[in-house]
Order: structure tokens, then C-alpha cells, then sequence
């Protein structure tokens, strides 16, 4: 008894040891493994992009990747002059932003909401930009509108009941009456610069995807998301970490979409633009996988979602709803999920990864503060202008042009909302 008492030092000694290196392994080693970038010499790292956000197709997560890239090599944004629209409904116009070649700079990322004008677009950004969009299933899309922006409220209408209205009448209103002039049916379409007045005219539409197809040199699929970065990640010539996303701006939902089978024939015949297109893009990327090969993919997607885990453990303590300030400020949805960061917080990547994009906005404004002369403590709309009045005020020019142009007779403002309520997100 008295020898299994006695103190052995030398054992203590090891089991410290053993004790210590299994815990360095489990709390260190997954994280310190997760910032190793691989090398690629085979490519040169794209660094000129257009992103075009479409609404409700999961683009504030793939934004949040673009903001990250060109924040950490101190690239030059395409940034409003206030929030976080380009326009819209308005085409995108060089005319709503900065002229570069003043402040001795050029533009590297678009990657904020517009409609569509490549046109224009090409005015300011390089000739080797890649192009790049996603789109989503239209019945997922239109639903999640629907229930996010609240449309059953602005045209007095559950989607459950959509059978018991007349549909052309329906169709009509969503179509030419959109909500905040922005927001209805075939989304997609529109966000891409495609006119209301064409949506049932099928040729049209084709024509369309067929162009879009050319413009873009990637159309993400949001139901293909892992398989998308992957894609994403190889054609930018980036790495894993580049293209690592946490779901942003998700609405802790419970209501997901379980619509009557009849309801959601119905939704999907209202979208057939956005049908048309969404096939064409799916089955492209499809052909896509196949050509980078399927046991490539499959690896790499497991490679991706290893590192997004080690990120999101590193960086997150728990996902949280939103704060009441936050809702106020972003005028968005009260049901919004955002990241606690975790002990780790600080760490400038996790903060580039949880941030929001109307702070993250705010802060690429400070960081462009030469075109945008915002000053730090800042944030929402009126401080945000330009502080120097003796200077011929780009704003000046970027009012005129809105005033003037919002009265474009083809997208009528719908009666029933105030647009200035809820402008924000997705
Ligand atoms: C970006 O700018 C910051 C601040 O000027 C600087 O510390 C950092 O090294 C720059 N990063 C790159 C990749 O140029
Ligand atoms: C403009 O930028 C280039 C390099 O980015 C620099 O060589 C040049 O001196 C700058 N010109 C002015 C007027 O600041
Ligand atoms: C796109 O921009 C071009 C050039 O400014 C203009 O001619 C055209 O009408 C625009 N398209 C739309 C749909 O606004
Ligand atoms: C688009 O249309 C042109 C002819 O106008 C055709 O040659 C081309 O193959 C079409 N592209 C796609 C992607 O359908
Ligand atoms: C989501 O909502 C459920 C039920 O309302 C709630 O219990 C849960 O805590 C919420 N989760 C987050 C991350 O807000
Ligand atoms: C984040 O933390 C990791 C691990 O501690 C470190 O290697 C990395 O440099 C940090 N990143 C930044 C941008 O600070
Ligand atoms: C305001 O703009 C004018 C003209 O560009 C310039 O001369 C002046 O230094 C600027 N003042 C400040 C405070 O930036």
C-alpha cells in the first residue's frame, strides 16, 4: 500500500506531458493546419471581378468572399455613395459612382446589388474581369421573397391562397407593380437587366440566357453551393480559405417553404423566365462538374468543408439573432441570424468572415475615404456624403441622374409600400 502511495515523479512527469500534447493537439493543431494556403503556380490569382447579387439566392455569402478577398490585398471597390444599392431599379449607371482615374485609382471588385447593365458596367471596371452570379430553384427564390420581404402584407395576399385570385391580375401587379419597384416575379431576370414587358415573350427569354451566358463567366447554382465555391475558387485561381462561406443574412426560418403541390405549379408557371433560366444555369454547371471531374469535386468539396468547419469553430461562438439596434439601422428582418464571434475574436479574418455586409460596406467606404470622404464614426445615410462642399460634388451629379431617371414609366412604384422601409438585404 505504501509503494502505490508514494509520489512518482517521474510517472506525473510523463502523464503531464501525454495530457499536454493531446490537449495542444485538439485545441491547436486543427487551426494552426487550417492556415496553411496551398500554392498554386500553375495561375496567376484573378483579382478583377464583377459579382451580380441577385436577390434571395444566398449572394450576401458569396459577397461576404469577395469583400474578404479584395479587403486583405487592398483592392478598390465600386461602393455606393450611402447603404448598399448601386441603383436599382435602375440600371447601373458609371455616372452613380466615383470616376476612378481622379483618385489615381481603378476598380478591381464590384460586388454590391444592381440591375444589370454590362454597358455601363465595362465604363468602369477592367477588361479582364471575370463575371460572375448565382441563381436559385425560382420557387425556393419566390417564396422566400415573398415570406422575407413580406409581399403578403404589401398586396393583401397569402401565397396559400394564390388559387383562389385571378392570376393574371396577380401576375400583373408582381410583374409591372413591384414592390419598391424592385422586388416580384421572374427576380433573377430582372436583376440581370432583363424587362418586364419581355417576360412572356419566351424568344426573348431565351435570347436572354443565351447573352447572359455569354457575359458571365461563372453562374453559381445555390443548390449546388460546395460544388459552386470549388468552381468559383478555380476559376479565380484562389484558394480553399479564399472561397470559405458562412451562411449570411439567413432568417432563423421555421416557416420553410411546404406550399400545396398545386400552389407551387402555380408559383412556378408565374417564374417561368426565371425557370427557363435557372435549367439553362443548372444544367451548365452540371457539365461543368463533370468536365473538372467528379472524383476531383467530390475531394475538393471535402477539403472545403473541413476548412469551413475549423473556421467556423475558430471564429464563432454561436449564431444569435440579430440585435433591435442592428435591425433599426439595416432595416431588415427582426429574425435574422448573425455571429457571435468567439474568444478567438479579433482575429482579422474572423471578423472579415462574420462581418455583415452594411458594416462591412461602412468600412470599405473608410478604407476608400480619399473617394468617398466619409469620416469614421459615421455609418447611415446623411454623413456618409462627401464632407468637402468647396469641391464640385460628385453627389451632386449622382442626385440629378436618380431624379431625373426615376421617372421611368416602365417600372411603376407600387402604391401600397413606402420604398424607404425596407431596402436592405439579399
Ligand atoms: C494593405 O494596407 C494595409 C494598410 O495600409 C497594409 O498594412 C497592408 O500590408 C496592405 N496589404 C497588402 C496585401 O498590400
Ligand atoms: C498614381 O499611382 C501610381 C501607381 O499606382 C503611382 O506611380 C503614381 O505616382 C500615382 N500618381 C499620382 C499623381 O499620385
Ligand atoms: C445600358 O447602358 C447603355 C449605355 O449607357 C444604354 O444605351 C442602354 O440603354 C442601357 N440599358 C438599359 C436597359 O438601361
Ligand atoms: C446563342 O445564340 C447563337 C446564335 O445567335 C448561337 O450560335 C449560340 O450557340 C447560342 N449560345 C447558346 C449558349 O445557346
Ligand atoms: C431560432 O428560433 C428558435 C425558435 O424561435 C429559437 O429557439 C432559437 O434560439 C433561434 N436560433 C437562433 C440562432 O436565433
Ligand atoms: C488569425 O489567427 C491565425 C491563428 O492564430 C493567424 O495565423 C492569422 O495570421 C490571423 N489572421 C489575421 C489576419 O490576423
Ligand atoms: C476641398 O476640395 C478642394 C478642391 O479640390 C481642395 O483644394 C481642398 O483642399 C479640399 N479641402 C479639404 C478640407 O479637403
Amino acid at each position: 500500500m505504501d509503494r502505490l502511495l508514494k509520489p512518482r515523479p517521474f510517472l506525473i512527469f510523463c502523464l503531464i506531458c501525454v495530457f499536454c500534447l493531446l490537449w495542444s493537439t485538439v485545441r491547436f493543431a486543427p487551426v494552426s493546419v487550417t492556415w496553411v494556403s496551398e500554392k498554386k503556380s500553375s495561375c496567376k490569382p484573378r483579382v478583377n471581378v464583377v459579382f451580380l447579387k441577385t436577390h434571395k439566392c444566398a449572394s450576401s455569402t458569396i459577397q461576404n468572399i469577395f469583400f474578404r478577398y479584395g479587403d486583405a490585398h487592398n483592392l478598390t471597390f465600386v461602393l455606393p455613395y450611402e447603404r448598399n444599392y448601386l441603383g436599382h431599379p435602375l440600371p447601373f449607371n458609371h455616372k452613380m459612382i466615383p470616376d476612378p482615374s481622379r483618385f489615381n485609382r481603378t476598380y478591381n471588385i464590384l460586388a454590391h446589388h444592381t440591375r444589370f447593365n454590362q454597358t455601363e458596367i465595362k465604363k468602369v471596371m477592367p477588361e479582364d474581369s471575370i463575371y460572375v452570379t448565382i441563381v436559385r430553384d425560382p420557387l425556393e427564390l419566390f417564396a422566400s421573397l415573398y415570406s422575407y420581404y413580406e409581399l403578403d402584407k404589401a398586396y393583401k395576399l397569402k401565397l396559400e391562397n394564390l388559387h383562389r385570385v385571378s392570376l393574371k391580375t396577380f401576375e400583373y401587379k408582381l410583374t409591372f407593380k413591384r414592390l419598391f419597384r424592385k422586388l416580384g416575379l421572374n427576380q433573377m431576370l430582372f436583376d440581370l437587366g432583363f424587362s418586364p414587358n419581355s417576360f412572356r415573350n419566351l424568344k426573348a427569354v431565351s435570347d436572354f440566357i443565351n447573352y447572359t451566358d455569354s457575359v458571365f463567366d461563372l453562374v453559381m447554382v445555390a443548390e449546388r453551393m460546395e460544388a459552386s465555391l470549388v468552381l468559383l475558387k478555380d476559376l479565380m485561381c484562389w484558394d480553399y480559405n479564399d472561397v470559405i462561406a458562412f451562411r449570411h443574412n439567413a432568417r432563423n426560418d421555421t416557416n420553410k417553404n411546404n406550399l400545396p403541390p398545386k400552389i407551387q405549379t402555380l408559383i412556378r408557371h408565374l417564374n417561368t423566365g426565371d425557370e427557363m433560366l435557372y435549367q439553362h444555369f443548372k444544367h451548365k454547371l452540371e457539365d461543368r462538374i463533370r468536365e473538372f471531374g467528379e472524383d476531383k469535386m467530390a475531394k475538393e468539396i471535402i477539403e472545403l468543408r473541413r476548412r469551413t468547419s475549423l473556421f467556423y469553430k475558430f471564429c464563432v461562438k454561436k449564431e444569435m439573432p440579430i440585435s433591435k439596434a442592428q435591425v433599426l439601422k439595416e432595416k431588415t428582418h427582426s429574425n435574422v441570424i448573425t455571429f457571435l464571434a468567439s474568444d478567438s475574436g479579433g482575429n482579422e479574418t474572423c471578423n472579415r468572415m462574420i462581418n455583415r455586409e452594411l458594416e462591412y460596406t461602412d468600412k470599405l467606404r473608410f478604407k476608400q475615404r480619399d473617394m468617398y470622404h466619409v469620416v469614421k464614426k459615421k455609418t447611415t445615410s446623411k454623413k456618409s456624403r462627401p464632407l468637402n462642399r468647396t469641391q464640385p460634388s460628385k453627389i451632386t451629379v449622382e442626385k440629378n441622374y436618380h431624379s431625373h431617371q426615376s421617372n421611368d414609366k416602365n417600372i411603376p412604384a407600387s402604391s401600397a409600400v413606402d420604398p424607404k422601409t425596407r431596402n436592405v438585404h439579399l
